[in-house]
């Protein structure tokens, strides 16, 4: 038995004792710029609301959209944890509303380059997060990268953004695709949930989720499931203007109860996919070790 054989035996035998309970969420688009930070904080927001405890990972490498929109500058991040052996609380930054964030650092970039003792002590800190929270929201940044893919494969749930803008289908769509055509992509194992964004109404929404959903079925013989739609709303444009999140600022406009709509209707589902949240998403990670 090679050592990562060994190692991914210890960490199933840890899952199967440990009972887990947090939630994941994975929010991620083809492109840029849809949406997806706004989604992930402002459904953290929702979350805290219905009085559940709330961390984001901001995977979105470089352009730290979460710090930015918390006003709040992280002393340590993931790579701190990583290379330093900060414990998993120390990375963990507070946010307005109680919300827990951790940053993602350049960790995630060398992922695979991670000595066994490194691994191990990764899993082991980010399973603790069972124990901190029960919402994960996992911010995945822009693009279709390696990184992106993983977290999206690994995820039992995933929140994929996406505009009536034509660009923004097309690239959610090659998203789409490119998870179908990635061998470690197990079909019923992750749900695809859209979330049409910046919509003018409910039609539109519907015309955008009825597009992807035709394609990923004609041409990948895939599915995926409407979630909700948030309208275009110019307070949601304000509040990231002067830096301040929207369902904070104005909990009564539209997007503010779209994302309300959203996160209840999140929270409503049955009681397995909380079970193989966190476990899974790092069982994933070890076993391509
Ligand atoms: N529902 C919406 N209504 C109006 N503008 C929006 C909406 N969602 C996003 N935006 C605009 O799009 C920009 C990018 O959003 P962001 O959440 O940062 O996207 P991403 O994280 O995908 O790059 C925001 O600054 C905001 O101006
Ligand atoms: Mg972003």
């Amino acid at each position: 038995m090679d050592q990562a054989q060994q190692l991914r035996n210890v960490i199933k035998q840890k899952n199967q004792k440990n009972i887990t309970n947090a939630k994941v969420l994975t929010i991620t688009s083809g492109k840029g710029g849809v949406g997806k930070s706004n989604t992930a904080v402002n459904l953290a927001i929702q979350f805290r609301r219905m009085g559940k405890r709330v961390i984001i990972f901001d995977a979105d490498i470089g352009l730290a959209n979460v710090e930015v929109m918390f006003g709040t500058v992280p002393e340590y991040n993931l790579s701190d944890l990583i290379y330093q052996g900060k414990s998993i609380r120390e990375i963990i930054t507070k946010g307005p509303e109680g919300i827990g964030f951790i940053s993602g650092g350049s960790g995630i970039v060398s992922l695979n380059n991670l000595t066994r003792d490194q691994i191990d002590y990764l899993v082991r800190s980010l399973q603790q997060l069972n124990d901190l929270t029960d919402v994960l929201i996992v911010d995945t940044g822009a693009g279709i990268s390696d990184t992106v893919l993983e977290f999206v494969i690994a995820s039992p749930e995933v929140l994929l953004i996406t505009t009536p803008e034509p660009s923004s289908l097309t690239d959610s769509y090659s998203l789409v695709k490119a998870l179908y055509k990635n061998p470690n992509f197990v079909q019923n194992g992750t749900n695809i949930r859209l979330i049409a964004n910046k919509v003018s109404s409910a039609e539109e929404a519907r015309a955008v989720y009825e597009k992807l959903e035709q394609v990923t079925n004609k041409f990948l013989g895939g599915s995926i499931s409407y979630l909700g739609m948030v309208p275009s709303d110019p307070n949601l444009e304000r509040a990231v203007r002067s830096q301040k999140i929207v369902s904070l600022e104005a909990p009564t406009s539209r997007a503010s109860k779209a994302y309300e709509l959203i996160a209840k209707s999140l929270m409503g589902q049955r009681q397995d996919t909380y079970r193989w949240g966190i476990s899974q998403l790092f069982n994933h990670f070890v076993n391509k070790c």
